[in-house]
């Protein structure tokens, strides 16, 4: 399987997802501000990956950290890591998981701390992978058979510690037995869909064909997607979802063609402290990546430019959404709270 993220003696290496498809090559994180700027700059991407990434760099953080005021220093990592990006809550959630086993660790030995906070990160990892493939396993049912599947960017191994989830799920399905092909939208302006999601699949030989974004509803039309699964950066109380840019445009396209609208993330990208996804803050990205394409420019000069690179899909576009504990569906207010474990079952 492929290595998406690794704790080494060297440090934190990663592969560099901005480099690929043409080159695959190998970024070694050595300090704390080394995993902040690689997430910041998409070196690694993807909802449960860069919660993993601010895990081990709280962990990396803490292992170089001085003889001095300890708590400071952490707040100060905890911090640094937090303000990379905005959207994807599992990067708080893997943040605050650090933190809070670091205050259970107050007053130990700072071996002892760095030890453990290591152990904590790479353990996140493998969790990372074993949900996805429980993820996979419940999704796997509801990809139809012989049918193609859409998805939108990368949801894939890349985007998490391994396996993936929108492509966990469809990974499932063909192990299943499923005869599935993949349709990919490019994911402009930077481009996850092509450059990631259909080198991953050719990677695991399962059939990827790629459009461009603005084709997605003229193959919904067609009869020939089966359903459409994406992931998630962040799914409010009440199930409206969070994803990458031109997600919601895909959602409206599939209900009105009649074609199941899934939504593959674990239980840490749910946030219910929101009722609405309009509370969700969306990250903009820099001008330049509409602009240009691999640093040539598209438009004029000094064009203005809109690159939000989130959108909400209301939570009435989405046919289900599939977690590692098992499948939501409306309302979500109950069925979130209830598999999230808030409310007794
Ligand atoms: O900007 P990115 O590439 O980090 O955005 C990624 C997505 O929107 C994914 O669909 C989402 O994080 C789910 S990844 C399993």
């Amino acid at each position: 399987m492929l290595e998406t993220i690794e704790w080494t003696p060297a440090g934190v290496v990663m592969i560099d997802q901005t480099r690929l498809p043409l080159h695959e090559e190998f970024v070694t994180c050595r300090t704390y501000e080394d995993v902040a700027a690689a997430i910041r700059n998409m070196v690694i991407r993807g909802a449960p990956a860069i919660g993993v990434a601010a895990a081990m760099g709280v962990a990396l953080g803490v292992a170089q950290a001085d003889g001095g005021d300890l708590d400071a220093q952490v707040e100060r990592i905890c911090d640094t890591l937090a303000r990379t990006r905005p959207t994807a809550v599992n990067l708080f959630w893997a943040i605050d998981r650090m933190r809070k086993l670091y205050q259970s660790l107050r007053g130990r030995p700072l071996a002892e701390i760095r030890d453990r906070l290591a152990v904590e990160a790479q353990q996140m990892r493998l969790d990372d992978i074993a949900i996805n493939r429980a993820i996979g396993r419940h999704g796997a049912d509801l990809v139809p058979d012989g049918k193609t599947v859409l998805t939108h960017c990368n949801a894939g191994a890349l985007a998490t510690a391994g396996y993936g989830t929108a492509l966990g799920v469809i990974r499932a399905a063909v192990e299943a037995g499923k005869k599935v092909d993949v349709f990919a939208d490019e994911t402009r302006p930077f481009l996850q869909g092509a450059r990631l999601t259909v080198w991953e699949l050719q990677q695991d030989h399962i059939p990827a064909t790629l459009i461009t974004d603005n084709m997605a509803g003229h193959f919904l039309k067609s009869g020939r997607i089966g359903c459409v699964v994406v992931g998630a950066d962040r799914i409010a109380a009440n199930g409206d979802v969070a994803n990458k840019i031109g997600t919601y445009s895909v959602a409206v396209l599939a209900k009105e063609n009649g074609v199941p609208f899934f939504v593959a993330a674990p239980i840490s990208t749910l946030d219910l402290t929101l009722a609405s996804g309009d509370l969700i803050p969306i990250e903009r990205r820099p001008d330049a990546e509409v602009t240009h394409v691999f640093g040539h420019a598209v438009a004029p000069e000094g064009t203005p430019v809109e690159n939000p690179a989130f959108d909400v899909t209301p939570n009435r576009y989405v046919t289900a959404i599939i977690t590692e504990r098992g499948v939501a569906r409306a309302p979500y207010v109950e069925s979130l709270r209830k598999l999230a474990g808030e409310l007794r079952p």
